[in-house]
């Protein structure tokens, strides 16, 4: 396995295994964020600490951009993009579907230009470990994923994402239910991670979601892409990015019916 994937893998799985010992204590909200609803526990903050530290043992030249402390820049020319846990809320309420993901990108914290060159994201509480490095394919617990191949939009399942802006989310819930008709059916896990990873693994067919951070996808997103999806990271609107990841066989027809869904309802 490369250096940096080892890393990566390394650190989100004792992230992984920190989250669920404390999940096991009673959770609490330490702050909000965005919104009343966007929400930071002691948790996400302890473990996104472990994982810094233990990166800049290892790597003292490397940057740092977290989702929960200040980012840091290096001089390596690498940086660590790290979401301690993604699906917040489910770790809040107990709801089994939150993960730990660790990517590292060459090239600045710009999606648009930077390349991922490894990630790992930790279902904890399934006990999945997906990882990739760049041209190097993907895995689940080690074995090699692929994404599936649908032959239409209407055998599709979907997947998607909420913000937590209201105003953002109601736009959301317009252009899911304009999709929804015209797929097998919409999935929404609370994970942005795990999201990707699932269309890493054919577990559904395309996803989309506008308004999500960097530390949300920067792992996932390379393991789609490394299992064979079709990735793009775009101009949302309102400076917001729009991530889409979707099989190959219908990222045209998908592309297309978002575009339509989002039209209709702005
Ligand atoms: C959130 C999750 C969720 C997505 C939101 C993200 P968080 O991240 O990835 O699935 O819909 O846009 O903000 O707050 O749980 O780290």
């Amino acid at each position: 396995m490369n250096e940096l994937l080892e890393l990566a893998v390394t650190v989100a799985s004792e992230g992984a295994k920190l989250a669920a010992r404390r999940r096991t204590e009673p959770v609490t909200v330490a702050a909000t964020k965005s919104s009343p609803v966007d929400v930071v526990t002691a948790v996400d903050r302890e473990v996104e600490a472990l994982i810094r530290d233990r990166i800049a043992a290892a790597r003292p030249d490397d940057g740092f951009l977290g989702e929960e402390s200040d980012a840091a820049g290096g001089s390596s020319g690498l940086t660590w993009v790290v979401d301690p846990i993604d699906g917040t809320v489910n770790f809040l309420y107990g709801v089994p579907l939150y993960a730990v993901s660790v990517a590292v990108v060459e090239g600045g914290t710009d999606p648009a230009t930077w390349t991922p060159l490894a990630g790992c994201v930790v279902n904890v509480a399934a006990g999945e470990v997906f990882a990739a490095a760049r041209g190097e394919g993907a895995t689940l617990n080690g074995e090699p994923i692929s994404v599936s191949a649908p032959a239409d939009l209407a055998t599709s399942l979907l997947i998607t994402g909420f913000g937590y802006d209201p105003a953002v989310r109601a736009e959301q819930g317009a252009v899911a239910a304009r999709l929804l008709p015209q797929a097998r059916d919409l999935r929404r896990t609370g994970s942005c991670a795990i999201d990707l990873c699932w269309i890493a693994a054919g577990r559904a067919d395309a996803y989309w979601e506008r308004g999500v951070h960097v530390w949300d996808f920067a792992a996932g997103l390379l393991i789609a892409a490394e299992a064979g999806a079709a990735v793009e990271v775009g101009e949302g609107g309102s400076g917001e990015l729009l991530v889409v990841a979707t099989a190959p066989t219908i990222r045209a027809e998908f592309a297309a019916a978002l575009a339509r869904a989002t039209s209709a309802t702005s």
